[in-house]
């Protein structure tokens, strides 16, 4: 577990970050920081807005205003070719594993190195080796990927993610499509990598089970907005505490929603602006 209380610089500050598609606005005012080492879910409903911060912080995405920095280092107003120098420092494990299917897991994890370093080719089959076994494929490196399960692909992903040795992993929606069994693996596959290659994790997802049992901190979005950040525990309690024993409305949201109860604020919240917007279609 990390320890918050040393002076520590946060690894990415998002500030005041606005961006629109359109006329609709997707991020209304982001303040996140994420310290090193430590494991940040970023949770939140379909569609409020996950993936678009994700995207943000790695760069994809320049926001309408505010500012993003990793390490530091302001990334809104980076050129192309600066931002891809940032890029070799981090990893990103996308929802499908994004693999190239004509390569073979070998020749996958050997992409980044092939193309972002000098290293000999037999140092490159040694790197190859060693990132498979951290995630447990060594055996599988000449498979193609048509020929691996959706958990090995995703590990084969997280594989080609580390090869640089990052400092910063960024995962969005690791355990999606994955059975209980295979996805409680990838968490803990998760928490291992954090803590043995000391990175920083920011983890996208709307799974609770799989946020709650990686998370060192946790950041709840809605509609665009923080509607909080705190600790893994602080999000427990909030999820055990009794509904009438919570007086503010947020509250009583973000429980339920943590909960996965069918009945409450957000389901109220939804089934009001259904109707408005069918009455507002007559
Ligand atoms: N490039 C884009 N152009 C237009 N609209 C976009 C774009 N990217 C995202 N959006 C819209 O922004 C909103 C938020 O999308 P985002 O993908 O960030 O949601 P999310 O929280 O990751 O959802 P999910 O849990 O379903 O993955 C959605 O309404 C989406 O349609
Ligand atoms: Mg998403």
């Amino acid at each position: 577990m990390p320890d918050y209380t040393n002076t520590s610089e946060p690894v990415i500050q998002v500030r005041s970050v606005i961006k629109s598609f359109g006329d609709q606005r997707v991020l209304d005012g982001i303040d996140l920081d994420v310290m090193p080492g430590e494991i940040m879910v970023v949770m939140g409903g379909s569609g409020c807005g996950k993936s678009t911060l994700l995207r943000h912080m790695i760069g994809s995405i320049v926001p309408d205003s505010g500012s993003v920095k990793l390490f530091g280092r302001e990334i809104t107003t980076l050129s192309e070719q600066e931002m891809n120098e940032i890029r070799k420092k981090f990893g990103i494990l996308f929802q499908s594993g994004a693999l190239i299917n004509s390569l073979t897991v070998g020749e996958n994890v050997a992409l980044p190195l092939r193309e972002h370093t000098h290293l000999d080719e037999k140092t490159i089959e040694i790197m190859i080796k060693i990132k498979l076994e951290l995630v447990s494929l060594r055996i599988h490196a000449d498979k193609m990927p048509a020929q691996l399960s959706g958990g090995m692909k995703k590990r084969a992903g997280l594989a080609r993610a580390i090869a640089l040795d990052p400092q910063i992993l960024f995962y969005d929606e690791p355990s999606a499509g994955l059975d209980p069994v295979t996805s409680a693996q990838i968490d803990q596959l998760i928490i291992d990598l954090t803590r043995k290659l000391h990175v920083t994790s920011v983890v996208v997802t709307h799974e609770m089970d799989s946020a709650f049992s990686i998370a060192d901190r946790m950041c709840m979005l809605d509609k665009g907005k923080v509607l909080k950040i705190g600790m893994r525990q602080e999000f427990e309690t909030l999820r055990d505490t009794p509904a009438e024993n919570l007086t503010s409305d947020q509250d009583k949201l973000i429980r339920q929603f943590l909960r996965g109860d069918a009945d409450g604020p957000l389901s109220r919240r939804k089934a009001d602006s259904d109707y408005e917007e069918d009455l507002l279609r007559v």
